[in-house]
């Protein structure tokens, strides 16, 4: 009897087999055994949704775990601060030492000049009690180890609780502390932020961009986890269900649920079972990812989305300019944003394709429903019209870098 289905293409939950990040993840590890300066110590994960920053932020913890370090995990939601100083210190401390803890905690002066007072506190930043207790914490820790924080989906909008955190660690590395970090957020979000007169400690972080994975490793992905749970898969089944990913990491899960699911009674996974599989999660990636990809984009790059899905494979950039009724140097700039934001690539001379699989067929299947189609179509192709297109066109006399239109790296 097989296992129950290992794959979880579910956002935020760690796969069975996490592939093609070994070398973040070990020259992370390094980082932690080579002590305080070493770049690594501050990291920031950047990837479009399904990319795995959150399970590669479950996978530095796991290094850190290793490694003997504690692990503080958050999201960079309101209070990302107070939670800190008032839950996640608190429990390390006392797990650590709880004899320090409670004689520490009540009311004294630290070195620095931040006293523990709260009143006082929480009108200044940074609020006395996080550089305190992870300097106390670190202190009680010495060498046996250190302290990692991680901070899932970071933006702008947290800008003043980050540039607060990142001062405090920014004191910790300066005192040669054993403290670490890793952020994570969209491209976008974290190019914005950073914009921001944020702190310096955070534009200095180690970059790491989370992109697709390639080929061999997706076939690792997929097969080992397979034969693990006590079934297997034919080499031509494997190669279908590998293309059917496009190496994108979601879909290695959501391809290898599918896949499994075609046939769950049989004990060796066939080709048909493969194509079926892939066919469904293809038909079930647009509401799970591209759905909020495409909500992160700016109404004139879903035009331009909308209207490279009229054709079948690669888009020319002169029919796209002419589809939006645009001058091509107008377009070329929405080329450019779109590749930057890896939700197309070029292909060629004057082509662009999309990245994402199967993002042409939602933005096609998408058009009658949307609540962006227009009353009376202008481009009457045979094909239905595409989401974003008939408020774009109202649009597109703005400057491509008008205010209102987010901006993409
Ligand atoms: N390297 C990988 N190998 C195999 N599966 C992966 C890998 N990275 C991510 N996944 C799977 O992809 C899915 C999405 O991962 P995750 O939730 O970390 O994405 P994310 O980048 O945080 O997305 P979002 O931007 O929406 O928060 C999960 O099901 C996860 O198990
Ligand atoms: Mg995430």
């Amino acid at each position: 009897m097989p296992d129950v289905n290992p794959f979880t293409p579910t956002f935020g939950t760690s796969p069975p087999l996490l592939v093609g990040r070994d070398s973040d993840l070990e020259d992370f590890r390094e980082g932690l055994r080579d002590g305080p300066g070493s770049p690594e110590r501050a990291t920031l994960v950047t990837g479009l949704r399904g990319t795995g920053k959150t399970v590669m932020l479950n996978a530095y913890e796991d290094v850190a775990g290793v490694e003997g370090w504690l692990v503080i995990s958050e999201t960079a939601t309101p209070n990302l601060i107070d939670r800190i100083i008032h839950e996640q210190l608190p429990r390390l401390l006392a797990d650590v030492d709880p004899r320090q803890t409670t004689s520490h905690l009540t009311g004294v002066s630290l070195p620095g000049g931040f006293g523990a007072d709260r009143e006082v506190s929480e009108r200044h930043a940074p609020r006395a009690g996080l550089r305190s207790q992870l300097t106390l914490l670190t202190d009680v820790l010495g060498e046996r180890g250190g302290v990692l924080i991680t901070v899932d989906e970071v933006h702008r909008k947290g800008v003043g609780e980050l540039r607060e955190l990142g001062m405090t660690i920014q004191h910790a590395f300066r005192e040669r502390r054993n403290v670490a970090f890793v952020g994570a957020g969209l491209p976008s979000a974290v190019d914005d932020l950073l914009s921001d007169e944020v702190s310096t400690f955070l534009r200095r972080a180690d970059r790491r961009h989370l992109r697709t994975v390639r080929p061999e490793e997706v076939t690792e992905g997929l097969a080992v986890p397979i034969r693990a749970a006590g079934r297997d898969i034919t080499p031509e089944a494997l190669q279908i269900a590998v293309t059917g990913t496009g190496g994108y990491p979601f879909m290695i899960q959501l391809v290898g649920l599918h896949v499994w699911r075609a046939d769950s009674a049989a004990t060796v996974i066939d080709p048909d079972q493969a194509r079926r599989g892939v066919d469904h999660a293809r038909r079930k990636v647009g509401q799970l990812v591209h759905a909020s990809a495409l909500a992160d984009l700016s109404d004139v790059d879903r035009s331009f989305l909308a209207a490279m899905a009229h054709d079948d494979s690669s888009s020319r950039m002169a029919d796209i300019a002419a589809r939006l009724g645009v001058s091509p140097a107008y377009a070329g700039q929405y080329r450019m944003r779109l590749i930057a934001a890896e939700v197309i690539e070029p292909r060629g001379h004057g082509l662009v394709n999309f990245t994402l699989p199967g993002l042409r067929d939602y933005l096609r299947e998408h058009a009658a429903s949307s609540h962006w189609s227009p009353d009376v179509d202008p481009h009457p192709t045979g094909r239905p019209e595409l989401p974003g297109a008939a408020q774009e066109r109202s649009q597109l006399p703005r400057p491509p870098d008008d205010n209102d239109t987010p901006r993409l790296p």
